[in-house]
C-alpha cells in the first residue's frame, strides 16, 4: 500500500464531505492511532500484520483529510515506550518502518502531484542507522512539496521532546548566547520538534483508550481531543467526519481562550516594554539633572 491511498468517495460520503468543508475545517489534525494489536487479535492475524492493516488505514486517512481540506496531519507512530516491547514486535515494526520509506521513495512522483511533504519528528538517534538513512532520504525527497504536510512522529514522546528542549536552552544560557530573562513560552516553542508546525487543532485517539500517552503534551493544551471506541485499522470517513463535527461544535469556546491566551501573552510582553521605556526615561532625566 501507498503512502496516499487512491479512490474517491461514494456519493453520500462526498456529499457530506462538502457540508462539513463548509464550516470550519482545522488545520491541523493529530492522531493516536491505537488498537493494531487488538485488531491483530480479532481478526486472528499476526499482530505485525495488525500494524500494516494501521499503515494502511493511516494511508486512508490522509486521502480523507485531503478531500476535507486539511492541510497538516500528525501521526504517532512510534513511541520511545513501544522500545519496551517484545523484540519481535519492535523488530516488525522496524521492518514495516523500512519497507514503507523504500516504497515512499519509489513513488515520490505520487507524493510531488499531491504536493505531499513527509517530515519525522522525534529522538531519531534511537533509531537503527539504515532507517535514519532512509527516512533522511524520505524528508529531502519531499522537502520542496507545500500543499499538504504528514509529520510522523517516531521513536517520540512528549517528555523526551521537552527534556531535549530544556537540555538545549541550558546549554544556551550556560554558553552565553541566551540570557535568563529570554526563557520563556515563545522561545520554548520555538525549539520543540513541532517548531515548524501550526498549533494542533484536533486531537483523534481511536480504540477506546483515554490517555495523551506522552503525545504532544506541550502543543495540544488548546485542542479539541476526541476519544473513539473504534480500533485505529477499523477507523472510517464517518469516524473521521463526527470528531470533525465535533471540533466544529467546539469551534468558538476553543477560539475564545486561544485569543485570551494569546492577548496574555501579547500583554505580558507590552508590560515588560513599558517597564524598560519607564526605566530608561527615569535614567534619561536622572543623567540630565546631573549635568545641571
Ligand atoms: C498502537 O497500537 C500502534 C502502534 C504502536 C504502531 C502504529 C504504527 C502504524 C500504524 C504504522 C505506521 C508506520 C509508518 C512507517 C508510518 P497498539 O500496538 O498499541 O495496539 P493495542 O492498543 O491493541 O495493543
Ligand atoms: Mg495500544
Amino acid at each position: 500500500m501507498s503512502w496516499i491511498k487512491e479512490g474517491s468517495l461514494s456519493w453520500l460520503q462526498a456529499a457530506c464531505v462538502k457540508v462539513v468543508r463548509s464550516g470550519q475545517v482545522p488545520r491541523h489534525v493529530a492522531f493516536i492511532m491505537d488498537g493494531n494489536r487488538r485488531f491483530a487479535a480479532k481478526t486472528n492475524v499476526l499482530k505485525v500484520e495488525g500494524h500494516s492493516k494501521g499503515f494502511d488505514k493511516l494511508a486512508e486517512t490522509l486521502r480523507w483529510c485531503l478531500d476535507l481540506g486539511v492541510p497538516e496531519v500528525t501521526v504517532y507512530a512510534f513511541s520511545i515506550e513501544n522500545f519496551k516491547r517484545s523484540k519481535d514486535e519492535v523488530d516488525g515494526l522496524m521492518d514495516l518502518a523500512r519497507q514503507k520509506f523504500k516504497k515512499l521513495l519509489e513513488e515520490k512522483e505520487k507524493l510531488r502531484e499531491h504536493g505531499v511533504r513527509i517530515c519525522v519528528i522525534g529522538n531519531l538517534s534511537l533509531v537503527p542507522a539504515d532507517l535514519q538513512e532512509l527516512i533522511k532520504e524520505a524528508m529531502e525527497a519531499t522537502q520542496s512539496h507545500d500543499k499538504a504536510f504528514l509529520n510522523v512522529a517516531f521513536a517520540y514522546t512528549a517528555k523526551e521532546e521537552m527534556a531535549n528542549v530544556i537540555g538545549e536552552v541550558a546549554g544556551g544560557v550556560r554558553d552565553g548566547g541566551l540570557l535568563g530573562q529570554d526563557v520563556g513560552t515563545k522561545l520554548f516553542d520555538a525549539c520543540l520538534y513541532t517548531r515548524h508546525l501550526p498549533q494542533v487543532d484536533l486531537l483523534i485517539r481511536t480504540s477506546g483508550e483515554v490517555r495523551f500517552s506522552d503525545f504532544m503534551l506541550w502543543q495540544a493544551s488548546y485542542s479539541c481531543i476526541y476519544f473513539t471506541d473504534v480500533l485505529w485499522p477499523e477507523f472510517d470517513i464517518w469516524s473521521l467526519l463526527r470528531a470533525v463535527l465535533c471540533y466544529q461544535m467546539k469551534y468558538p469556546a476553543l477560539q475564545r481562550l486561544r485569543l485570551k491566551e494569546e492577548k496574555s501573552v501579547l500583554a505580558a510582553e507590552e508590560q515588560q516594554e513599558a517597564r524598560i521605556e519607564n526605566f530608561l526615561s527615569a535614567l534619561n532625566s536622572k543623567r540630565a539633572l546631573s549635568f545641571l
